[in-house]
C-alpha cells in the first residue's frame, strides 16, 4: 500500500511511517525543510518539501496522485489563531479536496476528543484550536471519500503497550504515541473500516482485536 502522510515529520507521523514501512508499505509525505527530507530518506520515506499553509489544492493534489491513502496528522499546537486556522482548519480541507482531485479514495484524519480541554483553564487560542478541530471533523465526516477520523486522548511519549481501547466513544485519558501510530497502521490495513469516527485511549485490548471489533 502507498500512504502519504501530512505531518510525517511529527511525533505520530514518524512512528506511523516506521510502522507502515515495517509492514512493507511505501510511505511518502510532506515536510517543511530539506534536512527533514534527508533524515526521512534514510528511513525509507520519500518526502516532498513544501509549505502546507501556502500550498494550493492543485499542487497538493499532484503530490498525492497514485497513493492509496492519505493521512493528516499535522497540527499547529494550539498557538496563534492564524496558524491554527491554516494547519488545523484550512490545511485539512485543502488536503481533503486534493485527495479527491488526485483520485485517491481514503483520507484518515488524526483529530482530538472534543472534551480534551474540559475543566482546563484554556486560553482563547486553545479554545479556538478545539473549535477548529471539531468543525473540521464535521466537514471531513460529510465528505464522499472513504474518510476515517481517529480521536486519540492525550498523547504521551512512553513505549507503547500494544493494547488500546478503540470505539465510537471513549473516556478522555491518555495514550502512548506509539500505540496511536500502531492503531493507525492497523486501521489503514483494514479498508472496511471507513466513514467512522473512532476514539482511542489506553486500554487492554490488543490493537488487532480492537480494530476488528470496529468492523461494520
Ligand atoms: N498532543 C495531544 O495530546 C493530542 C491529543 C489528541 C490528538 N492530537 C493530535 O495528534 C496529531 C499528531 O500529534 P503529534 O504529537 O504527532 O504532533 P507534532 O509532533 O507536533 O507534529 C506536528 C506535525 O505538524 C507539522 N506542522 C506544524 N505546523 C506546521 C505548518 N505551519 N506547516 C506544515 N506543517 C506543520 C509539523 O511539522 P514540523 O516537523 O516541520 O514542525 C509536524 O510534522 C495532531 O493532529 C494533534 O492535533 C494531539
Amino acid at each position: 500500500m502507498k500512504v502519504f502522510i501530512l505531518g510525517v515529520s511529527g511525533a505520530v507521523g514518524r512512528l506511523l511511517a516506521d510502522d507502515l514501512s515495517e509492514r512493507g508499505d511505501a510511505v511518502s509525505g510532506l515536510v517543511r525543510r530539506d534536512e527533514q527530507k534527508f533524515e526521512l530518506s534514510k528511513r525509507g520515506v520519500h518526502a516532498s518539501v513544501g509549505q502546507l499553509a501556502d500550498m494550493s489544492v492543485d499542487s497538493l493534489g499532484s503530490m498525492l496522485r497514485g497513493v492509496d491513502a492519505v493521512v493528516y496528522t499535522a497540527r499547529s499546537n494550539g498557538g496563534a489563531r492564524d496558524v491554527t486556522a491554516a494547519i488545523d482548519g484550512e490545511g485539512v480541507i485543502r488536503a481533503l479536496e486534493a485527495t479527491t482531485l488526485a483520485g485517491v479514495h481514503r483520507f484518515t484524519l488524526v483529530s482530538v476528543m472534543p472534551e480534551a480541554g474540559r475543566d482546563q483553564d484554556l486560553s482563547d487560542d486553545e479554545g479556538f484550536y478545539f473549535a477548529v478541530k471539531k468543525l473540521v471533523d464535521v466537514t471531513v465526516s460529510q465528505s464522499d471519500l472513504d474518510w476515517l477520523i481517529l480521536r486519540p486522548s492525550m498523547l504521551i511519549d512512553r513505549p507503547g503497550i500494544g493494547s488500546v481501547s478503540l470505539g465510537p466513544a471513549q473516556p478522555h485519558d491518555e495514550i502512548a504515541r506509539e500505540d496511536v501510530a500502531a492503531t493507525l497502521a492497523a486501521l489503514l490495513h483494514e479498508p472496511r473500516i471507513r466513514r467512522q469516527i473512532l476514539e482511542l485511549t489506553q486500554g487492554s485490548t490488543p490493537i488487532a482485536f480492537a480494530v476488528s471489533a470496529n468492523l461494520p
